[in-house]
């Protein structure tokens, strides 16, 4: 019997590369590690955009667009009424996404990164019962987010901070969220289509809703030298560890190291954190050494979910908003991975295998 596998094929990108093996993400051609060290969000933006809509001068202009993108948008927070925010907030957001026009060019591109990154903060200023804050277009797009969400120019490590988060999970390669944006781009649904499908898949805990639970581990154990009873405690009870495992990497996920290395700086300037940074070392190398031992045919490691969470609360983001705060890096790579898809214009359309009964023949 033909089992329907003949038509698939991997998808090729040039967008970006997981190494599992080796613990290397490529994104168009730069390694992480670089990439963190050198580039701003704005940088990734145009690299990762760069061929695939018309071309945009340098970062800086593509940076004064955004801001001017994040003003129009801003116009949409009005329409946000009580019954929305009760939702969490990654729904508010896909919910007011959804209201956008969709589009396959550079302006609908545009839009759709400055959607999130507007819509979040304003989101979590009105469950607070606080004012929406007005973008300022002149800022960076990590400043005004942060400057959104607290009302005040925010302080250069705070910024940096999360232009390194939004860096580092900027794209990486096919994963769920980014496979389901592929999928309704190569359908020519256009771009906003592409995006809410994305924020859909994202918001599972196994993809993008891990970092919470990660903070809620941190809090259960409390202090370093409670970590290991807690950490078999759970895994006799047949739990997994939060921020630890990954379907791709069998070594330490990359963007961990480039994560711990971001909030280390930022901790370095506000101190106030050194304790809860202090506990999550003690608790990853405890869970390091219970993993070995209890699964020694599976390679785990620190994911990057365990120094997102970190490096989130130190921001103040609340613990409920960081598959929001994911889904405002990830846009990029979403819009780049649904555009390269539609420009190549074939159907993403793979055929199940049938493991059911086959008819009865006549006797
Ligand atoms: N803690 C404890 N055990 C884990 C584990 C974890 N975090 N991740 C995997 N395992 C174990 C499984 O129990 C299984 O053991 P078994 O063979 O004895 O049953 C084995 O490792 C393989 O698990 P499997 O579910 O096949 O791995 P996967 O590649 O499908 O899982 C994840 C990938 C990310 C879903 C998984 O590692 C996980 O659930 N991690 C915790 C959630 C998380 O941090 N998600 C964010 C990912 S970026």
């Amino acid at each position: 019997m033909n089992n329907g596998l003949e038509d698939v094929v991997a998808a090729e990108t040039q967008l970006s590369h997981v190494n599992g093996e080796a613990g290397q993400l490529i994104i168009r051609g730069v390694s992480l590690d670089r990439l963190v060290a050198h580039a701003r969000y704005e940088d990734v933006v145009t690299l990762l955009f760069s061929g695939l809509f018309e071309p945009i001068a340098d970062a800086a202009e593509f940076g004064r667009r955004l801001g001017q993108k994040r003003v129009e948008i801003f116009a949409h927070v009005e329409t946000i009424d009580r019954d929305l925010l009760a939702l969490p907030p990654v729904d508010v957001m896909r919910a007011l996404i959804a209201r956008l026009a969709d589009g396959d060019d550079l302006d609908t591109a545009l839009m759709l990164l400055a959607a999130p990154a507007v819509f979040l903060p304003a989101v979590l200023r009105l469950k607070r019962g606080e004012t929406p804050v007005a973008p300022t277009p002149a800022l960076s797009h990590a400043a005004d987010i942060l400057a959104m969400l607290g009302a005040r120019v925010p302080n250069d490590a705070a910024v940096a901070a999360l232009d390194a988060y939004l860096v580092t999970i900027s794209d990486h390669g096919l994963n769920a969220s980014t496979f389901a944006s592929r999928v309704v781009a190569s359908t020519k649904a256009g771009l906003t289509s592409s995006v809410l499908a994305a924020i859909s898949a994202l918001k599972g805990p196994l993809h993008g809703g891990a970092p919470g639970p990660v903070l809620d581990m941190l809090d259960a154990i409390g202090t370093p030298d409670n970590a290991q009873d807690w950490l078999v405690r759970a895994l006799d009870q047949g739990e997994r560890l939060m921020g630890f495992g990954h379907r791709v990497y069998r070594v330490r996920d990359p963007r961990a190291d480039a994560l711990k290395g971001a909030l280390k700086q930022l901790v370095a300037a506000e101190p106030a954190n050194r304790d809860r940074i202090e506990l999550a070392e003690a608790v990853e190398q405890s869970a390091l050494a219970v993993l070995r031992l209890r699964k020694p045919d599976r390679p785990l490691d620190v994911n990057v979910e365990f120094y997102t969470a970190l490096l989130l609360d130190a921001l103040k983001f609340p613990r409920d908003a960081f598959t929001g705060v994911f889904a405002i890096g990830r846009t990029v790579g979403w819009l780049a991975h649904a555009r390269e898809q539609s420009l190549e214009g074939r159907l993403i359309r793979p055929r199940s295998v049938y493991v059911g009964p086959l008819p009865q023949q006549a006797a």
